[in-house]
């Protein structure tokens, strides 16, 4: 068997020094776990079992899920953030975790904007018939986004001024300070699924007449500002990264071609890693099924140069897949989400099962399979 694609270790550059090593090419995906205690934004022993398993189980980069970068910018009230010295204290030993097994630590840095203040996806609050928008009395807020819209199905939010979104910018920021001092080797910005920067590079969503709105240019500077500002504070050794939605999957909605050209500008700029999903403003209307994403992802590697990591997502569940898309270059690396939700070690079984040397912790070594 040839030697697997999937398997081969990987460096993605930093601005400076020896950049981000991964083992291998299989990343955990950021998933929002809804598991905190005092909806104050501090993870718990919870996050550090769900994104360490994931580590021991051989991926090699666990990327925490969206992390708020400032209360109003939860989706939900029991998301985490990093808007405080307490939460970056409480991420500490996760990552520290994830580092001892061998994995690298991403974290997904997140606004909701109009897709925040609602009911996390628990089983219990969705038997309590608790879903959509927070009343005020469980503690809901006033959201904000690029203009007033009807497209979530949610309470509405209010129009950002000019002066919200510079402070918006500095905000995220200060949370890329918080995710080094954390322990973060890499940040995601979430800028895909319909959530506030989206909601800005989107014409379905972006109404304004101002220089944030219209043309693409005015939509895409919230987040070619975002990253200017993160690349000002983060360090210049690490490597900072981006989820964007490839297509809303409607004819006059943000497209492939936007998406090409928005990736390319934000890698003049100093972005290095590229996750490429899809949707999330309105109902959806795209394909779905096995890699039904890796074409979006195929057309954003086309357009970088070679030291961009480019990972695709959606619906990759064997081993086999994940390498085709791999050999076929339509991506660098793959990110294997709900499948690693019910075997936190596919990364290991995947790695057997292409005859690459599985990363099986010692402690499962006596009872390997
Ligand atoms: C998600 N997804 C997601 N995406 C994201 O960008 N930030 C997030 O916090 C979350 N949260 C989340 C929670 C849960 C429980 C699921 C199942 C999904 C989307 C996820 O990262 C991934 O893109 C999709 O699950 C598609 O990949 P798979 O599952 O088909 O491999």
């Amino acid at each position: 068997m040839p030697e697997s694609k999937l398997f081969t270790p990987v460096t993605i550059p930093a601005r400076r020094g020896a950049g981000l090593t991964l083992r291998n090419r299989v990343v955990l995906p950021p998933m929002c776990q809804y598991s905190i205690e005092q909806q104050d934004g501090v993870p718990t022993d919870w996050q550090l079992v769900h994104l360490g398993s994931r580590a021991a189980g051989g991926f090699g980069l666990v990327i925490a899920e969206a992390t708020a970068v400032v209360p109003e910018g939860r989706i939900s009230n029991l998301d985490v953030g990093l808007w405080n010295e307490q939460q970056v204290q409480a991420w500490k030993p996760v990552t520290q975790f994830i580092h001892a097994q061998g994995a690298a630590a991403g974290v997904q840095l997140a606004h909701a904007g109009a897709k925040g203040s609602t009911y996390g996806w628990l089983r219990e609050l969705e038997a309590q018939g608790k879903v959509g928008s927070l009343s005020q009395t469980d503690g809901g807020w006033d959201t904000v986004s690029s203009s007033p819209s009807d497209l979530f199905d949610l309470n509405p939010a209010q129009q950002m001024s000019v002066e919200e979104i510079g402070q918006s910018v500095r905000d995220w920021a200060a949370a890329a300070v918080r995710a080094d001092e954390a322990g973060f080797d890499m940040i995601q910005i979430h800028g895909a699924h319909g959530y506030l920067i989206h909601q800005f590079l989107s014409p379905l969503s972006n109404a304004r007449s101002d220089q944030y709105g219209g043309s693409w240019e005015n939509r895409t500077r919230y987040v070619r500002e975002i990253v200017a500002a993160i690349l000002e504070v983060w360090p210049e050794d690490k490597v900072l990264g981006i989820r964007l939605s490839g297509e809303d999957w409607v004819q006059e909605g943000w497209g492939i071609d936007d998406t090409v050209r928005l990736a390319a500008e934000l890698y003049r700029l100093g972005v290095r890693t590229f996750d490429i999903s899809s949707a999330g403003i309105g109902p959806y209307h795209g394909p779905t099924g096995p890699g039904y994403q890796v074409p979006l992802a195929a057309a954003v590697k086309a357009a970088l140069p070679q030291d961009a990591f480019v990972t695709a997502v959606g619906v990759i569940t064997e081993p086999v897949q994940a390498e085709h898309v791999l050999v076929t270059h339509q991506a660098d690396g793959v990110s294997v989400g709900r499948v690693a939700l019910g075997d936190p070690q596919w990364a290991n079984r995947a790695a057997q099962q292409l005859g690459a040397k599985p990363a099986i912790p010692s402690q499962y070594w006596r009872g390997r399979w």
